[in-house]
């Protein structure tokens, strides 16, 4: 089955029309002023629409959260720019409705997703993950999402689909960063099809109980807490079923310096600094960092076995 894709087609084209009478009866529906404070404050919060209802999910971490004002302001988007304050800066361009996800690949159900559809697809629960760049600082995000899984088991993979692709919007005039060449736009990601299936890998749609401000990653974006942070892509507008292991940006970029697996790792260096320590942000004392990031327990099963300075 062939899915066009969303940059070659308008969205009006797209969107069914029973999806868009939805979407207009759930946007009518919110309190005006609701309306306008998503759209006027919080320094782009996705406009027009909030959160269905969110519970508190199985993996809550304890340790302080950082302060929602340096998630949103310090952070990485190369499509905005290179500098941490580059996509709080700048990310007020895109635009993130209508927007579409198309899912698609080696599955049974391929099938061109709504937001507002994925919104709903799932409970939404809070998780609070510590998340760790692999430059060397980290922080405690509170994210709003569901697993990953419960849209791959709607989508019935096939036995060929061994990984899963995921691509962020390619749109220099929403994205001024990739009119430069810094990365092979789009940016891509992947992960093997257990760690998708693992029920710590996020799809997230908010953080901090409100939408996902454009800066990180608005309308929907990937969380592997376990993983250096640039796994996790962001603004998604395809999730691609696969039989070979996708070339990542960051693999095509520098390959002796990124591989596929990136798992957070103190005793694997960066070729150019150590991955020992890291800085949480607020905090002045550096911390130890912590095999899979802390969740060795959950995740060290998919790796047994493996060599990982090799597969790093
Ligand atoms: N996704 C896209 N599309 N483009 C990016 O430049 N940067 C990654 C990741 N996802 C990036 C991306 C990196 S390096 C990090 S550390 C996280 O986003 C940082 O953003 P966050 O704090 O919102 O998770």
């Amino acid at each position: 089955m062939l899915i066009r894709h969303p940059p070659d087609i308008p969205p009006s084209d797209i969107t069914p029309p029973e999806v868009y009478r939805e979407r207009r009866r759930f946007i009518q529906g919110l309190g005006a002023a609701v309306a306008v404070t998503a759209l006027g404050t919080a320094g782009h919060v996705s406009a027009g629409s909030r959160l269905p209802a969110v519970r508190r999910g199985s993996h809550v971490l304890d340790d302080a959260k950082t302060p929602y004002r340096d998630v949103t302001t310090y952070n990485n988007f190369y499509e905005f720019g290179t500098g941490k304050d580059d996509p709080a800066a700048h990310a007020g361009t895109l635009r993130t409705r209508p927007w579409t996800v198309v899912v698609e690949g080696a599955v049974k159900r391929p099938r061109l997703w709504d937001i507002e559809a994925l919104l709903r697809l799932a409970p939404l629960e809070e998780r609070v993950y510590r998340m760790r760049c692999v430059e060397g600082w980290s922080m405690v995000i509170s994210w709003v999402g569901f697993p990953l899984r419960e849209l791959i088991r709607r989508t019935e993979p096939t036995g060929r689909a061994k990984y899963v692709e995921f691509v962020t919007l390619h749109d220099p005039a929403q994205m001024p960063g990739q009119r430069r060449r810094v990365l092979d736009w789009p940016y891509v990601e992947g992960l093997r099809m257990d760690e998708a299936m693992h029920p710590l890998t996020l799809l997230a749609m908010g953080l901090y109980g409100e939408m996902l401000p454009n800066q990180n990653g608005a309308p929907i974006r990937l969380v592997v807490p376990w993983k250096y942070g640039f796994k996790s892509a962001k603004s998604l507008v395809a999730i691609r079923f696969v039989e070979k292991q996708p070339r990542t940006a960051w693999m095509a970029a520098a390959p002796n310096e990124y591989g596929f697996y990136s798992n957070v790792n103190p005793q694997v260096d960066h070729p150019r600094w150590s991955q020992a320590k890291e800085r949480r942000i607020g905090e002045f004392f550096k911390r130890d960092t912590l095999l899979f990031n802390g969740y060795a327990e959950q995740v060290a099963d998919l790796y047994r076995g493996m060599d990982l300075k090799r597969h790093f």
